[in-house]
């Protein structure tokens, strides 16, 4: 695969061309922006554990009957896609009160939910991706009806599988964010599955190991991530074991 122009530029990942217009390479750097691009900085080796952490996910995922744009890891920071026609929407799902639940509702982070809370975001950094719903997407026509229901169903079935992933390696999914976009008439799942995406804390402990250590300036940064990618790679055997 020849890697060809630079077609994108975003605060964490790059997008190149190949030589075959619908795949790109999509390529994780260090660099790690919060609280809308407010603060920024480097965490070492982060584009390593989150173009891999990422690539697992994907593959795991496709096993559980989730299509992604995920083709192939090509190397450390790498991995082929698809290339999607990005839908305008964030997905976010929550299983425990953490971020933005707790402050647009006044919670404490931590409080386990009954059920799972689906949230759509407007996909704007001039506007901090606000929360809408249906009604919105719809009258702007950001995504048909059917498009809706096919991601909702696809997110659900991704916090199953990720919610199950993670319970064996001893970390609580608290909360994460999808994109989704169009590729040849179907909806895939795209962008990035990693600590920079989610909020993972350690059963028992609530140890955070996810961006919360940079956007709160908890120290460790790059421990965590480290820590993820060694449980989501390194435990993988041991996991599949202990289930049986
Ligand atoms: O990130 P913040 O606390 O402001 O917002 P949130 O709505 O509580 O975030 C929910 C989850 O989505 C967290 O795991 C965030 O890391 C992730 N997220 C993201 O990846 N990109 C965004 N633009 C917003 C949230």
């Amino acid at each position: 695969m020849i890697q060809g122009a630079k077609l994108y530029e975003g605060k964490a990942k790059i997008l190149y061309a190949t030589d075959d217009p619908s795949l790109v390479i999509q390529y994780f750097k260090d660099d790690a922006t919060a609280f809308n691009a407010q603060k920024r900085g480097t965490i070492m080796d982060k584009g390593v554990c989150n173009n891999r952490i990422s690539s697992a996910l994907f593959v795991y995922l496709e096993s559980r009957g989730v299509p992604t744009h995920f083709v192939k890891q090509l190397d450390d920071r790498s991995m082929l896609v698809k290339r999607l026609e990005i839908v305008p929407l964030e997905v976010t799902i929550r299983n425990i009160v953490a971020g933005g639940m707790a402050k647009l509702l006044g919670l404490e982070e931590g409080i386990v939910l009954e059920r799972a809370v689906f949230e759509w975001h407007y996909k704007s950094d001039a506007l901090g991706d606000p929360l809408i719903n249906d009604d919105h997407v719809l009258a702007m026509g950001w995504a048909s009806a059917e498009e809706l229901s096919i991601i909702r169903a696809a997110s659900v079935k991704v916090n199953e599988a990720l919610k199950a992933f993670f319970l064996q390696r001893q970390i609580d999914l608290v909360d994460f964010k999808l994109e989704f976009g169009r590729f040849q008439r179907s909806i895939l799942l795209g962008d990035e599955i990693s600590p920079d995406t989610m909020r993972l804390w350690e059963q028992g402990t609530r140890r955070k190991l996810d961006k919360d250590r940079f956007r709160r300036d908890l120290g460790s940064v790059e421990e965590a991530y480290q820590e993820v990618l060694r449980r989501v790679l390194g435990d993988a055997k041991q996991a599949t074991a202990a289930s049986r």
